[in-house]
């Protein structure tokens, strides 16, 4: 790895690079200005690649809901065995004596897996949600 790192200076205002180092610091990272600035190179370069029509990726969709709603636990778990190549796993947590959390975690190509979560997303009942796409790491 250490062959074929490559060095290249950036053009950056201070104060931009003042405030960029305090947010280093302020999150705790056990990691340098250079180590950071890669991160956010990945990152850019991850969130490109999961817009990518036909890249696989991975998700994790969070959703929040009643569980006294009409037939949604059963909705939701009908759309989870439909998807059963794609959903990977779930996980429930019982927020309080309504309310219910699940993580699900999917697999797939990027539009097949954006679509499974918003047709979780668009079920009646479910209040909340939100998908993180990631990459599976191989290109990356
Ligand atoms: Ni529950």
């Amino acid at each position: 790895m250490g062959n074929d790192l490559m060095r290249f200076s950036v053009a950056m205002p201070e104060d931009l690079l003042v405030r960029f180092d305090r947010l280093v610091a302020r999150r705790g990272l056990a990691k340098n200005r250079s180590e950071v600035v890669r991160d956010l190179v990945r990152d850019a370069l991850v969130e490109d690649e999961c817009a990518t029509p036909g890249v696989e990726v991975m998700g994790t969709l969070t959703i929040v809901f009643d569980h006294h709603a009409s037939d949604l636990q059963e909705k939701l778990h009908a759309i989870q065995h439909d998807y059963f190549d794609n959903i990977v796993s779930t996980l429930h947590v019982h927020i309080d004596a309504h309310m219910c959390l699940e993580v699900v975690v999917l697999r797939g190509e990027t539009g097949l897996v954006q679509d499974i979560a918003n047709l979780i997303l668009g079920t009646k009942g479910v209040t909340n949600g939100r998908l993180v796409i990631t990459t599976t790491g191989q290109t990356i």
